[in-house]
């Protein structure tokens, strides 16, 4: 069954010149299935020249708006979001995956939560914010946002409405790289040593209950780096990861990828049914999957996402790279099928775990 659903664009929205937001009606038969947690994404999926495309886009709205949004910036030479800012408006249909992520925040609890997010990193940020500050009148937010200009700002106005409506519980700091403002530290990129001299400033360990970082491979990494510095434990920081431009390439295949040298067996456990694949030596599960005919749930295939994400039952798997998937997720068992090469003759690969 695919876990595609074609919904129909209700609303389409320029958020700024170069990114656009689209509203999706949610028919009532599948209400729960697309119900969310704020800080989760929707995978879209759509045929592009010929070619099909899925990429993974953040929900921005907040659960008191009763809506579906995402939001989608231009990148240059980008098929998909090309595509969603030129070709995308009310009426349009599109296939869509329900919520899926774990970029998510406990609410209720009258937390203080610190963001630091960069371009379109804020949209997730914005979900979790709206719904975080509607639901809970003891929390605070703190967000660190990082553009080139104004002008660049994704919901500029939504922020400051936020800020109004909820007085003295919402802080924006603006970090602008191409306009000059009064205030010296918030002038140039949100990179580590300012993100270090942010959160000593305006967001100590002291004073937040967790960190959140979403945007591109640079920023998180630094700011992963700097929260560490400060002395903030890693289970206090959940960082989101929008693009692997920046990140080292992935090592060659070592020798422990080729460790038997004929086909492997990998099973494939997907909603109670097996499917059995033949992967050669070295290549990748997905791969091998998409060329046999059986689908291997995914998104980005970058392993950012953790659609794609299995338990190994039997047998072992090598990752070429791991972004989304939480040290004791590794220990347990749990693998990125977008990224795994098969280390063992037979390999058996659950994806219906928890
Ligand atoms: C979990 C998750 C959530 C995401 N949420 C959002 C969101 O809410 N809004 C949003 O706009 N995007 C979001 N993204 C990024 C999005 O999925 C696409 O990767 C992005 O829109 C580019 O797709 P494309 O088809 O236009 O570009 P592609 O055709 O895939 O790539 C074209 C070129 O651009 C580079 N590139 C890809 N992404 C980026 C980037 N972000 N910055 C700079 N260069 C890039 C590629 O390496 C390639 O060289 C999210 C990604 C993930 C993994
Ligand atoms: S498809 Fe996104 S991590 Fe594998």
């Amino acid at each position: 069954m695919s876990r595609f659903h074609s919904l129909t664009i209700v609303d389409r929205r320029q958020e700024t010149a170069d990114s656009v937001s689209l509203a999706f009606a949610v028919p009532e038969a599948l209400r729960e299935e697309f119900a969310y947690q704020p800080g989760q994404y929707l995978t879209v999926q759509a045929t592009i020249d010929g070619e099909e495309c899925r990429r993974s886009y953040s929900i921005c709205s907040g659960l008191d708006e009763n809506e579906l949004r995402i939001a989608v910036r231009r990148i240059e030479g980008g098929r998909f979001s090309r595509f969603a800012n030129d070709a995308l408006g009310a009426g349009a249909r599109l296939d869509v995956a329900a919520p899926e992520g774990r970029f998510t925040a406990e609410i209720g609890a009258g937390r203080h939560y610190a963001f630091f997010a960069a371009g379109s990193g804020v949209t997730p940020v914005l979900s979790i914010v709206r719904s975080l500050l509607a639901a809970d009148a003891g929390a605070r937010a703190t967000l660190f946002y990082g553009n080139r200009t104004t002008a660049s700002i994704m919901f500029r106005e939504a922020l400051e409405d936020l800020k109004d409506r909820h007085l003295g519980r919402l802080a924006v700091f603006h970090v602008l790289s191409r306009e000059s403002q009064e205030i010296d530290l918030l002038n140039g990129r949100l990179d580590g040593a300012r993100i270090g001299l942010l959160l000593r400033a305006v967001a100590p360990p002291t004073e937040v209950d967790a960190y959140f970082l979403c945007g591109p491979f640079g920023m998180i990494e630094d700011g992963r780096r700097a929260l560490l510095a400060a002395g903030v434990e890693p289970s206090r920081i959940k960082a989101e990861l929008f693009s692997t431009g920046g990140a080292p390439a992935p090592a060659p295949p070592t020798a422990a990828h080729v460790a038997h040298d004929g086909e492997a067996q990998v099973d494939c456990i997907l909603e109670g049914r097996t499917h059995r694949l033949s992967v050669a030596a070295n290549a990748l599960v997905i791969e091998a999957a998409h060329a046999q005919g059986f689908e291997i749930p995914h998104s980005c295939k970058g392993g950012m996402c953790c659609t794609c994400r299995c338990r190994v039952l039997e047998g072992a798997v090598a990752m070429d790279v791991n972004y989304s998937l939480e040290p004791w997720e590794i220990e347990a068992g749990y693998v990125l099928a977008c990224q795994s090469r098969p280390l063992t003759p037979k390999v058996t690969l659950d994806f219906d775990a928890a």
